[in-house]
């Protein structure tokens, strides 16, 4: 087949898969950006996370989902700041800041929001974008995953809450980094919401110490 017809047949199983697809039904009809909403209300509506009165950050939130039901469970009570590479459309009751969560210059610019207040809950949804070649898409998990765990070394409060998502076959570095950031119990969770044929997993740590 030539590549524009190829290019043609794959948008086209895509179209098809999206349309079949109950979550992505379910997310036009509540009005979420993206049917990764799921994914969080599912993990929140077991594990309790999100509270009115919080100070959360969802990094990584373009299109906006998670931070469109977490909007939605805090009310006008808190702080919500989502953040991501990309931009994206503002939410209201939410702060945005588009910037690389891995350089210094965003972390400034999230501490200049909080005025220094740690986190009650941070999520991250991250996920690099991938090049095909295994070592370097290894490279790109792990580099996101040890920069989450590196900011709830101390932005996130004793007793606060990390959902993150990480990708099979970080799981010692997982075990690492969980330590280093004085995370000594956590969940994996794999939403049902999340593609079978998906790599991704999420890590819930409750109570930090
Ligand atoms: C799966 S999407 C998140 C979907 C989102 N949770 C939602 O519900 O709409 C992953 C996002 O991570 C972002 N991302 C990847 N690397 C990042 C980085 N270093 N800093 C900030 N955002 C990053 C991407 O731009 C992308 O928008």
């Amino acid at each position: 087949m030539a590549t524009g017809k190829k290019r043609k047949a794959k948008s086209r199983a895509w179209l098809d898969r999206q349309n079949r697809d109950p979550y992505v039904q379910k997310a036009r009809k509540s009005g979420y950006r993206a049917r990764a909403a799921y994914k969080l209300e599912e993990i929140d509506q077991k594990f309790r996370l999100i509270k009115p009165g919080q100070t959360v950050i969802d990094l990584g939130a373009a299109p906006g989902s998670w931070s469109q039901y977490a909007v939605r469970k805090m009310g006008d009570k808190g702080q919500l700041i989502m953040l991501d590479l990309l931009p994206f459309d503002e939410i209201e009751g939410a702060q945005l800041i588009q910037g690389d969560f891995t350089e210094p210059e965003t972390l400034s610019k999230i501490n200049s929001l909080t005025e220094g207040r740690l986190f009650d809950l941070v999520l991250s949804d991250m996920a690099p974008n991938i090049t095909g070649i295994a070592l370097q898409d290894q490279a790109r998990y792990e580099r996101l995953l040890e920069s989450v765990l590196t900011f709830c070394e101390t932005a996130l409060r004793p007793g606060g809450v990390l959902l993150t998502k990480f990708f099979e076959g970080e799981s010692a570095q997982v075990i690492r980094s969980t330590k280093k950031a004085r995370i000594n119990q956590f969940k994996t969770i794999k939403p049902d919401a999340s593609r079978t044929h998906s790599k991704e997993l999420y890590l819930l740590a409750l109570n930090r110490k």
